[in-house]
This record gives structure tokens, C-alpha cells and sequence, in this order.
């Protein structure tokens, strides 16, 4: 029995299901163990100084719990914290989470790119960064959301009031031609429907959950730490708020049609 400590996940709530749902996808003989803190939802609007200290005290209760690896499955905490998760953890096989820039801009050169983060994301300098190497490439528009993501951590996926808060928030970019929407909170996949609803089905939605588990079995095959199990292995979920409720609206999000 090789390697079977589970690989450890978190975000700022139910959002990064969306990367463990890929994380299954790719690697699925491994178990994971899925850390949402709903308490302190949202990160997004928050400062840097305290999503950097939610999020190291996040990785720390995985590593407690036996987690041999740990994907940061949140926009906002990677670009705020992954700098000091790697200084402190340099051993670990650590992966965040980026919007899809690349991708989008490698698949639309010279179009019109939306792209829909938090304020934190958006603000930091990783993120600033990562934009100014494809400015060239494509029109890159940044769509600040503060508060789609808490529709997502009620449950509401496809309801009237977040047909009209998209529509709203849309609304000035849709007035001329959007090429590509890239989702850059793991919350937002869960209202994919609802945003192609919005924008019409030719806009072209990309996000980076497939990259990032992708990403994490390169590293955990380079670092010798692949799980030999066969079969199907297990997801166990833990979260702040810890009730029956939210328990089961991780298992519901795991298993959705997106
Ligand atoms: N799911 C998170 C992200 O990818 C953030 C949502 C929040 O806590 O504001 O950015």
C-alpha cells in the first residue's frame, strides 16, 4: 500500500468542488478530503492580511487530518497566499488555482475576453501579472462579481434572482461582442447554465479546474507520491459551518450536471 494519504482541498466554501469534481475526473482511484470554510465566506471582499491567515490555518488542518498534497481550489486565496504556503511548505506538493487566461486568449487571439473574479483576485498583483503577459494578445475586460458567489453557497444555481443580479452585472459587457467569459472563482462554474442563459451560447466559458488537476498529478508523479490503490476512491468532506445542511450541499454540488 503506497501512498494513500488522501490530497487535500480547500477553498472559501462549497466553490472548489468545481476543481474536485475535475480532481475525481483525473485522478480517481485517489481520496481526497474537501476543507469548505463557509463560516468566513466570502474571501473575495476581504483583506489580504486575513485571507492569508485563514488560508494557512486551512492547509494546516488538512496536513493535521494526513493530507500528502493540497490543492488551493480558490482564486482569491492563491492570489493572496500561495507565495507564503510556498515559503513555509516547501516540500509539499502545493497547486493553485489561476483564471484561464491562457487558454481563453490561445483560442480568441485578438477578441474580446470577460473576465469574472473577486475584487481580491482581481486587485492582486499575481493576477495583474498574469494579465499583463496576454494584454497584447486580446482585449481583456475585468468584471469585479461581489456576491455571486454567495448564490452558490445558498444553493441557488438557476433561480430568478441570479438570472437578474447576471443580467445586471453583465449587462455593460454584453453591449458589444464578448468572444470568451473566463471564470475566475471556482464558485462560478456552478452557474455556468445561468451565465451562457445570459450571454448567449456562443460565448465561449472557460475555467481552470481541469488544468489545475491536471497540474496536481504532474507533481504528485514527479514527487513519487501517486496513490497504487485501485478502484474508486472515497471523498470525505469537512466544513466550518458543519451542518447536516451544508454537508449535504457539498455532496449535491459534487455529483450535479454542470
Ligand atoms: N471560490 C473563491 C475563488 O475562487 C472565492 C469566493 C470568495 O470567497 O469570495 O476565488
Amino acid at each position: 500500500m503506497k501512498n494513500r494519504e488522501p490530497i487535500g482541498v480547500f477553498d472559501s466554501g462549497v466553490g472548489g468542488i468545481s476543481v474536485l469534481r475535475e480532481l475525481v475526473n483525473v485522478m480517481p482511484n485517489e481520496d481526497y478530503i474537501y476543507l469548505g470554510d463557509s463560516l468566513h465566506a466570502p474571501y473575495g471582499t476581504k483583506s489580504l492580511e486575513e485571507v492569508r491567515g485563514l488560508t494557512v490555518h486551512n492547509v494546516e488542518k488538512l496536513m493535521d487530518r494526513g493530507a500528502k498534497s493540497i490543492v488551493v481550489a480558490c482564486n482569491t486565496a492563491t492570489s493572496a497566499a500561495v507565495a507564503v504556503l510556498r515559503e513555509r511548505y516547501p516540500k509539499l506538493p502545493l497547486v493553485g488555482i489561476e483564471p484561464a487566461i491562457k487558454p481563453a486568449v490561445s483560442q480568441y487571439a485578438g477578441g474580446r475576453i470577460v473576465v469574472m473574479a473577486t475584487p481580491m483576485t482581481l486587485q492582486q498583483e499575481k493576477f495583474q501579472r498574469l494579465m499583463g503577459k496576454y494584454k497584447m494578445d486580446a482585449r481583456i475586460i475585468c468584471l469585479p462579481c461581489p456576491g455571486l458567489m454567495e448564490f452558490i453557497e445558498r444553493g441557488d444555481l438557476d433561480g430568478e434572482d441570479l438570472r437578474k443580479y447576471l443580467t445586471e452585472l453583465l449587462w455593460g459587457v454584453i453591449k458589444e461582442k464578448v468572444d470568451a467569459i473566463v471564470l475566475g472563482c471556482t464558485h462560478y462554474p456552478f452557474a455556468r447554465g445561468m451565465i451562457s442563459q445570459v450571454v448567449g451560447d456562443k460565448v465561449a466559458i472557460f475555467d481552470g479546474g481541469n488544468g489545475t488537476a491536471r497540474e496536481m498529478k504532474r507533481r504528485l508523479s514527479s514527487a513519487g507520491k501517486l496513490s497504487d490503490a485501485e478502484g474508486k476512491g472515497k471523498v470525505e468532506f469537512i466544513n466550518s459551518r458543519n451542518t447536516a445542511e451544508e454537508l449535504e450541499l457539498c455532496r449535491y454540488l459534487l455529483n450535479r450536471k454542470i
